[in-house]
């Protein structure tokens, strides 16, 4: 029997971080325009890291015209890359104690060591620290000194996308949050380094570290990381054990998955049905009448009271601290499943798949 009802218990709403609710502070305007860019004229901004996201952050501040230093370590593989692109590279050490906004583009598990290592005895008085996401804050690992303000800025999409979307002219959303702003700045550099990085072309959104945090783990966990690859993988392995080729279920599971992602990211659902055949739409629409059965949403409220009560965090800070046992028997796994082998043949069919987008 097939459902389209909401399910059954739906719990009652009890105080979560986003009670806020949706506080859109800027639409999508032209720009950054030099009006947008005046808090952080005259002003330095250090980007400490130079990897997936410091890289687009770095590039777009630079190419706004802000004055940007990239912090690495001495021995950091990412040097001669930030220099071929023309940016200022200096030590942590030299560069925070310049940065009027310092930019944590590191790993949200060593925010706490690169606080206490180079932000407490290094940031300048009244400066303010900016995140990318609020993990760090939300646990309570980055705590940075009382006179420090402290912002978020998290682009929504990942740093590749965020560089190619200022390099065409458009820009992706990002959440914007102020935690603390003992000097009074920390507000207008934050919008300023949204604007800057084009995120301002499209919306800026004002919310918490803690509704921020919440909602990107249970998004990355329940759908985007964790949830499509689940399903994909199930559905790869019922097609394999009724005998079809492992390459022709990763191209059918897994492959075409791209051309509907697109076609939902630029329609949404019902314009992604509208462009599919009818045949397709068909079975879509079946599948989803039926989907309290195909998906256990009892399980995925379990999971967000886990990332709510702060269980998933403590979780993963307790295998870091075990050098990420859990972690990389769970990552080997993974990669020995059948489907990944399939995926090398079929991404061998088209060879320019392989030179990514770096931006
Ligand atoms: N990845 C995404 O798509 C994405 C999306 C939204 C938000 N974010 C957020 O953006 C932030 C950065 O994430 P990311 O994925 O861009 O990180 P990442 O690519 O892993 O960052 C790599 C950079 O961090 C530096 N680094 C690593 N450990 C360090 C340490 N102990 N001390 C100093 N530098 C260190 C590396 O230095 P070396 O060059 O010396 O190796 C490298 O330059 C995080 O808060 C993350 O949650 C990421």
């Amino acid at each position: 029997m097939t459902s389209d009802s909401q399910t059954d218990s739906t719990p009652s709403p009890t105080a979560t971080p986003f009670s806020g609710g949706w506080r859109l502070i800027a639409g999508p305007t032209p720009g950054p325009t030099p009006e947008d860019l005046a808090p952080l004229a005259g002003r330095t901004v250090v980007v400490v890291g130079y990897g997936n996201q410091g890289r687009a952050h770095a590039r777009n501040l630079a190419d706004s015209g802000i004055s940007t230093v990239v912090a690495l370590r001495d021995e950091s593989p990412s040097r001669p890359e930030a220099i071929e692109a023309g940016l200022e590279v200096a030590t942590p050490e030299a560069a925070i104690p310049r940065g009027d906004l310092v930019l944590l583009a590191v790993p949200d598990r060593v925010h706490g060591v690169v606080d206490r290592t180079w932000l407490v005895p290094h940031a300048k008085s009244g400066a303010v620290v900016g995140v990318l996401h609020g993990h760090s804050i939300h646990t309570g690992e980055l705590s940075p000194r009382k006179d420090l303000g402290v912002v978020m800025v998290a682009p929504k999409g990942p740093g590749t996308t965020l560089r190619a979307r200022y390099l065409d002219g458009t820009g992706i959303p990002a959440l914007v949050s102020i935690e603390r702003d003992p000097s009074g700045t920390a507000r207008e550099f934050a919008l300023a380094w949204a604007r800057a990085i084009g995120c301002g072309r499209s919306g800026l959104v004002e919310t918490t570290a803690a509704a921020e945090t919440a909602s990107d783990l249970f998004g990355e966990q329940a759908v985007l990381c964790g949830g499509v690859l689940a399903m994909i993988s199930s559905a790869f392995e019922v097609l394999v054990e009724r005998g079809c080729p492992a390459e022709l279920a990763y191209l059918e599971c897994i492959h075409e998955l791209k051309q509907v992602v697109d076609l939902v990211y630029a329609r949404g659902p019902s314009g992604m049905r509208a462009a599919i055949s009818e045949t397709a739409e068909f079975g879509a629409l079946e599948v989803w009448r039926d989907r309290d059965r195909m998906i256990d949403r009892t399980w995925l409220r379990e999971r967000l009271e886990s990332i709510l009560a702060g269980e998933f965090s403590r979780r993963m800070a307790d295998d870091q601290s075990r050098g990420d046992a859990w972690l990389r028997t769970a990552r080997r796994d993974a990669e020995r499943q059948d489907l990944e082998a399939a995926g090398r043949a079929v991404r061998g069919l088209m060879p320019w798949l392989a030179k990514g987008d770096r931006g």
